[in-house]
């Protein structure tokens, strides 16, 4: 299913339950939630408190988009505060397997990350294990960067990974993601797009229904 998952990160925090109704009522069906450590990636953004805060504005999927070092040491807790599908990045975790393990033991869905250079050879092994696959198409940390063209190419190619292995997981990409890229992403074989500055720069509602209606096609 092609899916919407606009990146809270570009939200106005002073008004952020608002805006998650808003998305709910404009029809995404994911929430995007960026959290940084300030070491993995250079930024701090937001964490626990907060998901717990805005779990209850809205029955979406909370896409959790942990960018930390080691986020085995708090998969309980993103759990705990309302996460529905947790992504952790292939380079931020010693074993990736038993993050992944652990994360699927809670009962919720499981997403591995990787990095713009990071090859697709590091899912060789760990593929059938996942829900979903996000591919950043920027380098992580910060909001309202360039798409990185090389992206699609990646996008293809894991789509191809994906249905070789007769599997059904779900392509995301998160990173410079606009109403005038996202027919080629999702052409390229991507299905959750995450979407933070072109989503809350002008009107919200209006944008989200852009992007559906582009999705849809
Ligand atoms: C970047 C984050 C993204 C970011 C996307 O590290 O993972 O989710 O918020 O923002 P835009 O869509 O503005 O590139
Ligand atoms: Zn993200």
């Amino acid at each position: 299913m092609n899916c919407l998952s606009p990146s809270l990160l570009a939200s106005d925090f002073a008004r952020l339950g608002e805006q998650v109704v808003l998305l709910d009522e404009a029809g995404a069906q994911y929430v995007h939630i960026d959290v940084m450590d300030g070491n993995f990636v250079p930024s701090i953004s937001m964490g626990l408190p907060v998901i717990k805060s805005i779990r209850p504005c809205s029955d979406r999927i909370f896409d959790v988009h942990l960018m930390i070092e080691e986020p085995v040491r708090y998969i309980d807790d993103f759990v705990d505060a309302g996460a529905d599908l947790i992504t952790v990045h292939t380079e931020a975790c010693g074993h990736l397997d038993r993050t992944i393990e652990a994360i699927k033991e809670t009962g919720v869905l499981a997403g591995a990350a990787l990095n713009p250079a990071t090859p697709l050879s590091v899912l060789d092994y760990i593929l059938p294990k996942l829900d979903m696959v996000l591919l950043m198409s920027v380098n992580p940390g910060f909001g309202g960067q360039k798409y990185i063209p090389y992206t699609t190419e990646k996008i293809r190619d894991l789509k191809k990974k994906i249905d070789r292995s007769g599997q059904q997981i779900d392509i995301e990409v998160d990173g410079g993601v606009n109403l005038n890229n996202v027919r080629e992403i999702m052409d390229a074989g991507a299905n959750i797009i995450v979407a933070g500055t072109a989503v809350f720069k002008g009107d919200i509602r209006r944008n989200v229904e852009s992007f559906l209606k582009i999705m849809e096609q």
